[in-house]
Parts: C-alpha cells; sequence; structure tokens
C-alpha cells in the first residue's frame, strides 16, 4: 500500500481519482505485473481489461482472490487496493512458506468496478460473465465524451475482443474479495475481520431534466423553464423516500450537472445521479418510482422535461452459505457482515461459489479520504486470507 500511496493522489478533490485506462490507473496496472511477478506469479491480461497473476497454470478451478484498482473520485486509499495487495502479501507468504496448493491460485485485479468513468460499476466482470454486452459497455461515455472503446483502444485492448469470456469464467473455480469494511459493522462488532454475508440490491439512475437556458439578470422568475428547480426537488424527495438506519432504504444524489454551468446562467438541462440501494429489491425500486414520480411532477410544475434512464441495476447477493461456514469455521468464527456496498464479488457469485472477508474501518467511513485501516487489521486480513487460500487450494 505504501508503494503505490502517491498514484493518482487528487490534489484537488483529496484522497484518490484513479479511473479505469487513465495515467494513473495504468502506473497501477504496472505496479501489480511487477509486484506479482518479482513473487513469482506469471501475469496476464484477458479480453476484458482484468489483470490476473497464476501461481500455478492458468486452469479450470483455480482459488481466485483480489478485487479492484480504480476508485471513486476523491476516494479513500484501501477501497480496492487493499484487497489487491492483501491478495499479493497472502500469496507471498504461502510461497516463503513452502506451501504447495494443489489448485492454481490467481490474484486478479477488475478493472472499473466504481464505474468512476463510464458509470456502470463492475464493469470488468460484468463484461466477463456476459451480465453486460459489449455493445453497451463499448459505447459507454466517459464526461469528455471518450467511449469505453477508445479509451480501451488508447490503453492497448482490441475492443473486437470485449464481451462473454468463458475460458476466464471457467477458470474461476472459487472466488475470495478481501475489502476495506465501508461502514461501522466491525467498530460495533469489536472484530479486526468479518466475513460478508451478502450485497443489498442496488442501482443507478439518471435524471436528465431539460428547460430553458436564459440570463440570470435578465428573465423574470415567472417566464424561466429552469431545470435546476425540479433537481433540486428531486435531491429532497431522495432524502425523503429513504430510511434513516443503516439498513433501512438508501437514496443518494452524489452527482448534479448543469449544463452549461455558469454561475450567472439559468441551466438549459441538469443532469442528475440517483443511487439508491435497500435489503430488498420491492423496497429499493419503490423507493426509485416515489422519487422519479416526484421528478416528474416538479418537471412539470416547472415547465420542463425530464427523463429517467436506469444506468445499471445489481440485484440482491447471498454468498455461497457453504464456503462463507467454511470460512468461518477456519477463522474461528469471525462476525457476519451484510452490505449496501456493491463488489466484483457480487457479480461472480451468481456464477461461482463466492465469499467476502472484510477489514475493520476505524474510522466507518468509506469513499472519502477518511477511509482507513489500521496497519494491524489489515494484516489480520492477510493472515485470515491466506488461511483461506491455503484451505480452499488443498
Ligand atoms: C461501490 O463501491 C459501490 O457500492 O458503489
Ligand atoms: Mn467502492
Ligand atoms: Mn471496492
Ligand atoms: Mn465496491
Amino acid at each position: 500500500m505504501a508503494e503505490i500511496a502517491a498514484i493518482g493522489a487528487d490534489r484537488t478533490r483529496g484522497g484518490y481519482s484513479r479511473h479505469v485506462f487513465d495515467p494513473a490507473e495504468r502506473e497501477l496496472r504496472e505496479w501489480f505485473t511487477t509486484s506479482a511477478e518479482r513473487i513469482g506469479l506469471d501475469v496476464d491480461v484477458d479480453r476484458n481489461g482484468n489483470i490476473w497473476a497464476w501461481w500455478g497454470a492458468p486452469a479450470d478451478g483455480a482459488v481466485v482472490t483480489g478485487s479492484h484498482l480504480d476508485s471513486v473520485p476523491g476516494g479513500g486509499a484501501f477501497d480496492g487496493p487493499l484487497g489487491v495487495a492483501s491478495a499479493l502479501a497472502a500469496v507471498r507468504r504461502l510461497r516463503g512458506e513452502g506451501c504447495q496448493p494443489r489448485k492454481s491460485i490467481a490474484v486478479v485485479a477488475f478493472a472499473e468496478e466504481e464505474g468512476g468513468r463510464f458509470g456502470v460499476p463492475c464493469l470488468g466482470s460484468r463484461l466477463l460473465t456476459g451480465a453486460i454486452s459489449p455493445e453497451r459497455a463499448l459505447t459507454l461515455t466517459d464526461t469528455d465524451g471518450t467511449t469505453f472503446a477508445d479509451a480501451a483502444t488508447k490503453a492497448g485492448f482490441d475492443p473486437g475482443r470485449f464481451g462473454k469470456d468463458d475460458v476466464a469464467l471457467s477458470r474461476i473455480g472459487t472466488f475470495v474479495e478481501l475489502h476495506v469494511e465501508q461502514g461501522r459493522g466491525l467498530i460495533d462488532a469489536g472484530s479486526p475481520i468479518a466475513v460478508g454475508t451478502g450485497i443489498d440490491p442496488h442501482g443507478r439512475w439518471r435524471l436528465s431534466f431539460t428547460g430553458r437556458g436564459d440570463h440570470a439578470g435578465t428573465a423574470a422568475v415567472a417566464d424561466r423553464n429552469d431545470p435546476m428547480i425540479p433537481a433540486a426537488r428531486t435531491v429532497l424527495a431522495a432524502r425523503a423516500a429513504a430510511g434513516h438506519g443503516p439498513r433501512d432504504t438508501r437514496a443518494t444524489v452524489g452527482k448534479l450537472v448543469p449544463v452549461p454551468g455558469g454561475t450567472n446562467v439559468i441551466p438549459a438541462r441538469v443532469d442528475l445521479w440517483l443511487d439508491s440501494r435497500a435489503t430488498a429489491t420491492e423496497a429499493t425500486r419503490e423507493a426509485v418510482t416515489a422519487i422519479t414520480d416526484a421528478a416528474r411532477a416538479a418537471a412539470n410544475d416547472e415547465g420542463c422535461h425530464v427523463e429517467v434512464t436506469e444506468e445499471s441495476w445489481s440485484g440482491p447477493v447471498s454468498f455461497d452459505a457453504r464456503l462463507r461456514d467454511r470460512l468461518r469455521t477456519m477463522l474461528n468464527e469471525p462476525p457476519l457482515l451484510p452490505t449496501g456496498a456493491g463488489h466484483d464479488a457480487g457479480v461472480l457469485a451468481a456464477h461461482v461459489p463466492t465469499a467476502m472477508l472484510y477489514v475493520r474501518n476505524p474510522t466507518g467511513i468509506s469513499h472519502s479520504p477518511a477511509e482507513h485501516a489500521e496497519d494491524d487489521d489489515c494484516e489480520a486480513g492477510v493472515d485470515a486470507l491466506a488461511e483461506v487460500l491455503r484451505e480452499v487450494s488443498l
């Protein structure tokens, strides 16, 4: 983690901004390759931009561990890289101890887990498993107007080869992702690590409000069709649709872009992104319906128009019960934890036995520079992951 501490540090926003195929993320890929080769692993990049480091020949049914290297804008140091660095550390330890796994072991770094650049989370694992079509993925566009196809080409990939990768998928016999905890679960449980139970259903919706751009000083309020007004009312509707407890319905607007975006300009358009999650699909969908109904009514009141697009959906995930119980037994019964955060493990869980390990975050804050993990807890995470790899690869 110290080796990558300077890569992608965001001086404007604080924290880290590491987005798929940008210079920082490409530097992290180089770090991953060098680090994996240094401990004797063979590195291979798949057709969808995910990087693999193999201990043993790439073969069907391998034990795979890893996470992602990209971040949200201005994110913390641990979300993603901790799972990759811990995987490399666990493998290095097992190799140093002379462990001879019967199954091959691989460390993976999945591409664009956060969807921080192209909007759809877990893009690398979704492409690999066929959960998103290459046609849709390749036309996703970042805020600069660059398509995923163009960014991938520039990074040396062949967009024509993106898509479901049955060879890569069949090589994953078991997947275990270690991740920094993203809430207060482990503070409250008083434990350095936990085993995951599942992931709440969640999705992302874009609401595009259109009105009429005009002059902030000369257009009478009575004459305005200002899309910022229904956008603002939608933010409040999202808060109203959410509950107050950590496991209640969540609804968040974290990104809002007025176009053209001038202090003295009434915007012609406002794009707003809604993130909604709950413990059940129905509750998530009900919140989104309430919020989009409020958005349409507010747009109508202001003489504006709103278009709603579902950009991504991740259904509820329960991790493999047998694997989960096995992990708990081998790790001396750490607490079990559900999560409201999405992970590549959630995408893979539909295809292979999948588990997650969480490492305590003493701030309880994530997707922020305040995200943290103490060295001792990271060490406990590596101990646990090494134990899991040793047992599961027998
Ligand atoms: C990813 O971290 C997400 O759940 O948004
Ligand atoms: Mn994240
Ligand atoms: Mn993550
Ligand atoms: Mn995540």
